[in-house]
C-alpha cells in the first residue's frame, strides 16, 4: 500500500491529491493514508501535507530503498533481491551470511552507514550515514578459485567505468582495485570468497563509494588521501543512480568473463589504470621494494620493473611516487 500510495504521489508530479482521492484510489481508510503518509516521511520523502488541499511530493527520498532502487534497476541478476539497512556492522558480513545460507546470485547487500565497515588488510573503512554506497554483492562464480583475484579487477574496471559515465569525474584505476580522483582515493573494493579446493561456493564484492562526502568531514586520518565523487564531480551525486549503473556495468562484464574469459577485462583495466608506467613503492606481505610498475599478467599480478630484474606481486599494497619523487 504504501509503494501504492507514492505511485499516485509521484504520477502526481508535486501537484496536491486529496487524502480522500488517495483512499478512494487505492480502497483504503484515510487514516491508513495518513499512517503510509508519515512512514514515508519517515523513509526520506519531502511530502507537503495541506489541511484543505491533501499531499503534495516535493522531493525524493536520497536513501538507497530498494523501492527506488527497483525503479531504475537495468540489470536482471544483480540487485534481483536487496537487502537494505539503516546501519549494520558490514554489509559484507551480512552478504555472507546471506551467500552461507544459500541466497541467490546477484543478492545486494546495501546500509545507510556501518558501524564497523571493514577495509582490505584489515583496516577500517569510513562509512558515514546516507552519504556513500556501502554495498556488497553476492556472485556464485563458475571459476576456479585461482581467479577469484580477477572478479576484484572485474569489479575494478565495472566501477571505474560506471563512475566516470554517471559523473564525468574522470577517476582511474590502481592496482589492485582501488578507483582514485586526482591522487586520492574514492572507491575502495574487499572481496571475500568462501570456496572448496577446485570451485568457488560464492564471493562477496564488497564496494565502498565515497559519493556526498565533504572534504572536511573525513576523519583526520585519511583526510590527506581520500576524498569523494561530489568533490570531483562538483556537485552533489545521486547515489541510485550511481548504484544501479554499478550493477548494470558489473553484471554486463561478469558475463562478458563467463562467456569468453578474463581477457578484455585485463585489458580493459589495463586502459583504465593510473599505475602502470609509474614509479611505485610496493608493500608486500614480507618485504617492500621500489621500481616501475610495467604490466598485469594473465593471473592479474602486477609486474614491477627493479634494479633486480622483473618482480612480480600477486597481494599486497602499491602507493603512486608522486612525480617529484621519481
Ligand atoms: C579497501 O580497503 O580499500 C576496501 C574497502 C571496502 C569497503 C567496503 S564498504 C562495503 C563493504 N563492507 C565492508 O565492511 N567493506 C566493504
Amino acid at each position: 500500500m504504501r509503494t501504492a500510495i507514492l505511485e499516485v504521489l509521484k504520477k502526481n508530479s508535486g501537484q496536491y491529491i486529496s487524502g480522500e482521492d488517495i483512499s478512494h484510489t487505492l480502497k483504503v481508510s484515510r487514516t491508513a493514508v495518513w499512517k503510509h503518509i508519515r512512514a514515508l516521511k519517515e523513509d526520506g520523502y519531502a511530502i507537503e501535507a495541506h489541511p484543505r488541499l491533501g499531499y503534495a511530493l516535493r522531493q525524493n527520498t536520497d536513501r538507497l530503498l530498494p523501492a527506488e532502487i527497483k525503479a531504475q534497476l537495468t540489470s536482471t541478476v544483480l540487485g534481483r533481491e536487496i537487502h537494505y539497512f539503516s546501519e549494520l556492522d558490514s554489509t559484507n558480513n551480512e552478504a555472507k551470511k546471506l551467500a552461507t545460507n544459500g541466497c541467490q546470485e546477484g543478492t545486494i547487500v546495501v546500509a545507510e552507514a556501518q558501524a564497523t565497515g571493514r577495509g582490505r588488510l584489515a583496516r577500517g573503512w569510513f562509512s558515514p550515514h546516507g552519504k556513500g554506497i556501502w554495498l556488497s554483492v553476492v556472485l556464485r562464480p563458475p571459476f576456479s578459485p585461482m581467479e577469484a583475484a580477477k572478479c576484484t579487477l572485474m569489479a575494478a574496471v565495472a566501477v571505474n567505468r560506471a563512475i566516470n559515465e554517471v559523473t564525468g569525474a574522470g577517476c582511474g584505476i590502481k592496482w589492485p582495485n582501488d578507483i582514485l580522483w586526482n591522487g586520492r582515493k574514492v572507491v575502495g573494493i574487499l572481496t571475500e570468497m568462501s570456496a572448496e579446493m577446485d570451485a568457488i561456493n560464492h564471493i562477496v564484492i564488497g564496494m565502498g563509494i565515497n559519493v556526498n562526502i565533504d572534504q572536511q568531514e573525513f576523519p583526520s586520518e585519511i583526510a590527506a588521501t581520500a576524498t569523494s565523487l561530489a568533490v570531483a564531480a562538483g556537485r552533489q551525486v545521486s547515489r541510485v543512480k550511481l548504484l544501479t549503473a554499478i550493477l548494470a556495468e558489473l553484471e554486463r562484464v561478469y558475463t562478458v568473463v563467463k562467456n569468453s574469459g578474463f581477457a578484455s577485462v585485463l585489458d580493459d583495466w589495463k586502459t583504465q589504470s593510473i599505475t602502470l608506467g609509474q614509479q611505485v613503492d610496493v608493500h608486500g606481505i614480507d618485504r617492500t621494494f621500489t621500481g616501475v610498475a610495467v604490466d598485469i599478467d594473465a593471473d592479474g599480478a602486477l609486474l614491477i620493473k627493479t634494479s633486480q630484474g622483473l618482480e612480480r606481486v600477486l597481494a599486497g599494497d602499491v602507493s603512486i611516487r608522486p612525480a617529484s619523487c621519481i
